[in-house]
């Protein structure tokens, strides 16, 4: 309710503003600073982000916070703290602990850049690499997109964004000046998020790691994207070189080239076609069977209009099959999942 609601964002600002003063001033700041540094990123762009650093200890967030009087139920569930187990209590101080220690912070915020969340990134190679709040009643991390709010600060008019995996990514392309990058936030890209950007720009470009995993988010994306291609709404999919993202390539490469790679990004349908040719042997019977297997639910998944007959026509032509009968076996077909 909304009194619960101003409480948990009003927490989650002090902690922000804890976060951001931290890695101004705490005496662990160093090794922070220089993190930061060595991957690119100077003072002014970790302002506009707003980084913070959780410094190493497990009462930091707990003692400063103690001025503003809020309950500590306050702070669990912004998910700023957490409640030790019963066994551990007797001898600490406090019957909870921070979450975030010994972490560079990055304060997630809303379109109206109100703190919603944070993400944590160790310092070094420890184990999880990114520790996330957890979804509170002001945070669902499936409706959020890191960066949005910080890239409509910048960009009056934006006229496309790059969908990229990592809270890294984002920075380290603002940090080149390509300011139309946003992340999702450890979740799958879903309907949600697209739309968002769509009612901002015409065009989303998918911009995922050159590794397994983000080859398999591409297609998961596109199969998500289907029944959001309006008419006018474009999607384009830049795939990476093996073994870099959107951070370390825009360091090595620079913005220029990295904004030329956009230049030959895949159109959704290309990549649609290509992908499902490359797995299936169009040269038997049984391979454009199992190609129309696949494809038929995700066509049918594509809203009424322009885009969905062409793409029909196109599957009807690299199958030799008339527009007649996949317009049947779309009847017959039900969308996909
Ligand atoms: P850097 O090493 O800082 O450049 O991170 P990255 O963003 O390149 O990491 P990676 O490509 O492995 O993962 C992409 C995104 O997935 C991250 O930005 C996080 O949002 C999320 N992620 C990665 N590792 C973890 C993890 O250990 N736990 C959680 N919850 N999320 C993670
Ligand atoms: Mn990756
Ligand atoms: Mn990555
Ligand atoms: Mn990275
Ligand atoms: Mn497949």
């Amino acid at each position: 309710e909304r009194g619960e609601h101003e409480k948990l964002l009003s927490a989650l600002n002090q902690a922000s503003l804890f976060f951001q003063k931290q890695l101004r001033q705490h005496p662990s700041r160093e090794r922070a600073v220089s993190y930061l540094k060595a991957r690119g990123l100077t003072g002014q762009i970790a302002q506009r982000f707003a980084i913070g650093l959780a410094p190493p200890g497990w009462e930091n967030l707990l003692e400063a916070m103690e001025p503003y009087q809020l309950p500590v139920e306050t702070l669990e569930k912004a998910g700023l703290v957490i409640k030790r187990e019963a066994d551990h209590r007797l001898a600490e101080k406090s019957p909870y602990y921070d979450r975030f220690r010994d972490r560079i912070i990055f304060p997630i915020r809303d379109a109206r850049g109100r703190t919603l969340a944070f993400g944590g990134r160790v310092l070094g190679d420890d184990k999880p690499k990114y520790l996330n709040s957890p979804e509170t009643p002001v945070y669902q991390k499936n409706r959020e997109l890191y960066g949005l709010f910080e890239s409509r600060q910048v960009l009056r008019k934006p006229t496309r964004f790059l969908l990229v995996e990592g809270y890294m990514d984002v920075v380290a392309l603002a940090q080149h000046g390509i300011n139309y990058a946003v992340a999702t936030l450890g979740t799958a890209t879903n309907a949600n998020h697209l739309n968002r950007l769509f009612r901002i720009v015409p065009e989303v470009i998918f911009c995922f790691d050159g590794d397994d995993a983000g080859r398999n988010a591409a297609w998961r994306a596109l199969r998500v994207a289907l029944p959001v291609m309006e008419d006018g709404r474009q999607i384009r999919f830049l795939f990476l070189p093996e073994g870099e993202d959107p951070d370390t390539l825009v360091r090595k490469e620079g913005a220029e080239a990295f904004e030329k790679r956009l230049l030959s990004a895949s159109a959704l349908s290309d990549y649609f076609f290509r992908h499902l040719e490359e797995e299936n042997d169009l040269s038997t019977l049984d391979g454009k069977a199992r190609l129309f297997k696949e494809t038929m639910p995700l066509l049918k998944s594509l809203p009424k209009g322009l885009f969905q007959r062409l793409m029909l026509d196109r599957t009807a032509d690299i199958t030799d099959t008339s527009r007649d009968t996949l317009l049947e076996l779309l009847g017959n077909t039900a969308p996909a999942k």
